[in-house]
């Protein structure tokens, strides 16, 4: 099976005009007066091409696009990629990493061996190096990744890999960047990671086989355990919310545990974090079947689950001071002469019972056991992601993930880590009138509301599950995934979560 696509990445003090490359990308606001110094450079040794091209219109700066200058024997490169960066004033840390992602998707596409970054230098200094070398580098593992291990056909086929260099003709500024680089490659690569898991269908990977893999990974740290917990162990636990909903497959359910513990002390006020991410390896539904159209996605229902087991890696990788649970519950939702049916009653690992109304709310089902196994751990904070409801899809579209939680501080910190990770969310409510509807006449709560508000009433039901402990809830249907190929992403899982939740608890620990 195809390795993903191998990018080294690293910096290297150069003179722009001197760097031999195949591809050296330049950055350019969409309303900047000329060319910033780089730029400038460049276009004298090219004779004005820079500059006429622009000129000519055909090229305006604007985010999103770019636009090629073949070199000449005045400069190293064979090509200048010129990126365009939008509008200065409301650039962001994200407005590099797409650029980064918009080269390396194009140095992909074109099969460059290289591929040179000197995106920063249009920022002048209007962020830290440290920020922008993190950006660029996240941004170069995000837009140069393909999902394509099942494409057996070589010929015309992509590179393996890919040398990618952010330069600076100044060796105090490489430096500065290289420190954000480290870390940006970890996230990255994690990044990555957790994408290939994600885009793998539903008879190539199920609960068993993600048990596996998230072994697998933690065998390659020493400060990651990983316990799972099979059917039988599920049923001692009373664990039957995973259970109920695994029941119709062949693949039985898993929980899967994750436990960093740093190496370094750990300061008492930071908090231990519990991370719950669901897993559902397919989704079609259950008995409460979902229609054939684009039921296909729902391999992507274990998105939550794998970004939780993206972020353990990226965590263990940086070393982070900060204990963390990843806590992940799995199963596969399909009907069968032994799945769980509407009607149906639970009693879940908290001891609440749940009424099923409709077996494609499954999410909640065994999330809750989740959330429950995050308090029995001591989590001083939970923070749950799923792919919940398409309700949350239909109010925020594909830009943004659903925010709920209970406390107010917690939010805030997960809108700052959105802001570093450019990984959107939105505040949503999740208050008594929701979970009014979530109310059983014959068990404690059932797993749907009415027929409005859906991801808060889901989100709701979660609050149930949290006592209180401090609470958040992303809701990521619809962020998942890229139903088309952009100008910074291959099509397919959009890997979202990884980047978010690191960001957070890098944050928790001043980096
Ligand atoms: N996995 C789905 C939610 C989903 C929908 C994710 C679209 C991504 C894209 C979830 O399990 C589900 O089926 N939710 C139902 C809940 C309903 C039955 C109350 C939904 O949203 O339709
Ligand atoms: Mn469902
Ligand atoms: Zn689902």
């Amino acid at each position: 099976m195809k390795e993903i696509i191998d990018v080294e990445l690293r910096t290297r003090t150069v003179d722009f005009s001197k760097c031999k490359t195949d591809l050296l990308a330049v950055g350019q606001f969409s309303d900047a007066k000329g060319l910033d110094k780089v730029s400038a450079e460049l276009n004298r040794k090219l004779d004005g091409a820079i500059e006429r091209l622009i000129k000519l219109g055909d090229f305006k700066g604007k985010d999103g696009t770019n636009a090629i200058v073949y070199g000449n024997a005045n400069i190293g490169a064979k090509r200048v990629l010129l990126v365009g960066l939008g509008e200065r004033k409301k650039s962001t840390p994200d407005t590099i990493r797409k650029a980064a992602a918009n080269a390396a998707n194009k140095a992909v596409a074109m099969k460059t061996d290289t591929l040179s970054l000197a995106l920063h230098r249009a920022f002048g200094g209007r962020f830290e190096l440290g920020t922008l070398g993190q950006a660029m580098a996240e941004g170069t593992y995000f837009g140069s990744y393909r999902y394509d291990e099942f494409i057996t056909e070589s010929e015309d086929g992509r590179l393996d890999r890919l040398g990618v260099e952010v330069i600076d003709s100044d060796s105090a500024k490489t430096k500065k960047l290289n420190k954000g680089l480290s870390s940006g490659t970890i996230i990255g690569k994690a990044q990555s990671y957790a994408r290939t898991l994600m885009n793998r269908p539903g008879n190539m990977i199920n609960p068993v086989k993600l048990a596996a893999a998230a072994k697998e990974m933690a065998r390659g740290s020493k400060s990651l355990s990983c316990t799972v917990f099979d059917e039988k162990q599920l049923a001692a636990k009373g664990m039957n919310g995973i259970l109920a909903v695994g029941s119709g497959s062949q693949n039985k359910p898993r929980l899967i545990v994750l436990g960093y513990t740093p190496a370094h002390r750990v300061n008492s006020k930071v908090p231990t974090v519990g991370l719950v991410g669901k897993a559902i390896t397919f989704d079609s539904g259950g008995i409460s079947i979902k229609p054939a159209v684009d039921m296909d996605q729902m391999k992507l229902d274990k998105t939550g689950g794998i970004a939780v087991l993206g972020t353990m890696k990226a965590v263990a990788e940086l070393g982070l001071a900060v204990r963390v649970f990843g806590i992940i519950p799995s199963a596969e939702n399909l009907p069968s002469g032994t799945s769980y049916r509407p009607g149906d009653i639970i009693t879940t690992f908290s001891g609440k019972t749940v009424e099923v109304q409709n077996t494609d709310a499954e999410g909640r089902i065994i999330m809750c056991d989740g959330l429950s196994y995050a308090i029995k751990q001591n989590c001083d904070v939970i923070i749950d992601i799923a792919t919940l409801t398409g309700s949350c899809r239909v109010a925020l579209g594909k830009y943004m993930a659903g925010l709920m939680g209970n406390d107010e501080k917690l939010i805030k910190q997960l809108q700052r880590a959105a802001d570093d990770s450019g990984e959107k969310v939105w505040p949503m409510p999740s208050g008594d009138e929701y979970a009014e509807e979530m109310k059983s006449k014959i068990a404690d709560l059932k797993n749907i509301g009415s027929k409005w508000g859906g991801a808060c009433t889901a989100a709701a039901f979660l609050r149930q599950f949290v006592d209180d402990k401090k609470w958040a809830h992303l809701d990521i249907a619809g962020v998942e995934l890229f139903e088309k190929a952009t100008e910074f992403s291959a099509e397919g899982s959009s890997g979202f979560g990884v980047r978010l939740l690191t960001s957070y608890l890098m944050s928790l620990v001043g980096k």
